[in-house]
């Protein structure tokens, strides 16, 4: 529908950016921290862009005094970062390392300094290396109980200042392609121990959103789940099936399980008549359904379109682009359930990434219905080139319209009857972008960090870090 008036965006909207440590702060081998799988993978020659890697990331680690500063400049009511676990476990689990506690405490002190809340993710990506090689990480149910530990740590450590919480950072992002396309650490193509793996995951998130209300009872939490709503290509039904099937294999597959602790029934029966469904026991759905969410954390990019798939059709081994060569991205799919596809009516960024605003309105809207939770966007924003020009300035008005587009649509979901906590920008500065390296750029701060040779990790602040101030300071008026 078109609305006349829009609402407002309420007086407490979280106007904020985010990050993760891995991505951002460096410092790989310091003071105690000890190697995660990204880590490792990152050295194994031809999996990142370059051969890129986090060793310094843009610092941060040691600059996050000059970052706060620059968001309390901004007026940033909030940021969303993530707990490195091998600062706190170096080997996963076993004595807690106070210098990683420190640095948390030394930045969660600093943000609320600032009136800036903090919002702290648990799990970012960067799996201890020593449980990878103890038991295969994600791969055993002993995760669980390790990831709780963990989180328990965490909620002791940090609950008394920090009030929201993400518990996993993208699941269906960390397990895909780490498990069935082998893009991610630890490299894996196993459809069926990908589904054991989520399921495992699945329970970890749940055991962490249990012991948080004893913790933290006063505190927020839930996972970010990357979101992509489905489109069919066109009205043919089976086109319309496909994109049926994908938003159950793609997205309903975990955000079910997070909000009612139940798999979905198309899906599942799939999984058990081609013998890749997970082993579950008894006591697991319990624990599923004890581990409710108080928001769904949303982090959106775009839609994906689809459209029939046969039986003999594309798998999931279609090139990835991640070297920003516009037109290098290849569909993908499911035999006989759904195959993606390029939507004409959307603009592409040069790294192949549909450019959708009106999409985060469908996709908040899907999943306001379904599920009637709080929603976080979590995570939005443009990975794009960027460039200096000759008196120091970036002028990224491509990021303002991509960000003001999208927070136009958010508060038109506000409007359509959506409970919206908050907004993060991804990224507050410039970071590593895992597979693409440091040339795909999202910060609303440029950072001097490159593929190669020499550079100074300088902050700039670009065009859209102004215009995002103004537009936290009215609150969302001046969009
Ligand atoms: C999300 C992740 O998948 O998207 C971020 O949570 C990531 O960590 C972001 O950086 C953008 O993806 P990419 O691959 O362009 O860096």
């Amino acid at each position: 529908m078109i609305h006349e008036n829009l609402k407002s965006f309420p007086n407490d909207f979280l106007w904020g950016a985010a990050s993760a440590a891995y991505q951002v702060e460096g410092a790989w081998n310091v003071d105690g921290k000890e190697k995660s799988i990204w880590d490792t993978f990152v050295r194994v020659p031809g999996k990142t862009f370059k051969g890129t890697n986090g060793d310094v990331a843009v610092d941060h680690y040691h600059r996050y005094k000059e970052d706060v500063q620059l968001m309390a400049e901004m007026g940033m009511k909030t940021y969303r970062f993530s707990v490195a676990w091998t600062r706190i476990f170096p080997h996963g689990k076993g004595e807690v390392n106070q210098e990683g506690i420190d640095f948390y405490n030394h930045l969660i002190d600093e943000l609320r300094k600032h009136y800036i809340e903090p919002i702290l993710t648990i799990y970012h990506w960067d799996l201890p290396q020593a449980l990878q090689d103890a038991y295969g990480g994600w791969e055993s149910k002993q995760i669980v109980e390790d990831f709780q530990n963990y989180s328990i740590s965490l909620f002791k450590a940090f609950g008394d200042r920090v009030k929201y919480w993400v518990s996993l950072n993208e699941q269906n992002i960390f397990t895909r392609l780490g498990y069935q396309t082998a893009m991610h650490p630890p490299g894996e193509k196993d459809d069926k121990l990908y589904y054991q793996v989520n399921h495992h995951a699945s329970l970890a998130n749940a055991a962490a959103i249990k012991a948080f209300r004893k913790y933290v009872p006063d505190g927020k939490i839930g996972p970010s789940f990357a979101y992509s709503p489905a489109y069919a290509k066109t009205s043919k039904p089976e086109d319309v099936l496909a994109a049926d099937n994908a938003e159950e294999f793609t997205s309903h597959w975990w955000m079910d399980v997070y909000a009612w602790g139940e798999y979905p029934q198309v899906a599942w029966n799939y999984l058990t008549r081609n013998g890749i469904a997970p082993r579950i026991e008894k006591e697991d759905l319990e624990l599923l359904k004890a581990g409710k969410p108080d928001f769904m954390g949303i982090n959106y990019y775009q839609t994906t379109t689809y459209e029939k798939n046969p039986l003999n059709g594309v798998t999931l081994d279609g090139h990835f682009n991640t070297t920003g060569e516009k037109g290098t991205m290849e569909d993908t799919g499911l035999p006989g359930v759904y195959k993606t596809v390029t939507n004409d009516n959307l603009e592409r960024t040069n790294w192949d990434w549909n450019i959708d605003p009106q999409g985060l309105r469908i996709g908040i809207r899907r999943v306001t219905n379904r599920y009637q939770l709080p929603i976080l966007i979590s995570e939005n924003g443009l990975g794009e080139y960027d460039k200096v020009e000759d008196d120091d300035s970036i002028q990224d008005d491509y990021r303002i319209e991509y960000i003001r587009t999208h927070l136009k649509a958010i508060q038109e979901a506000i409007t359509d009857g959506a409970e919206m906590i908050g907004y993060c920008v991804w990224s507050f500065t410039d970071l590593l972008s895992w597979l693409n390296g440091y040339q795909k750029r999202y910060g609303l701060v440029y950072v001097n960090q490159h593929e190669e040779g020499e550079h100074d990790l300088r902050r700039i602040r670009k065009k859209s870090f102004y215009w995002y101030k103004d537009v936290i300071a009215s609150n969302g008026e001046n969009l």
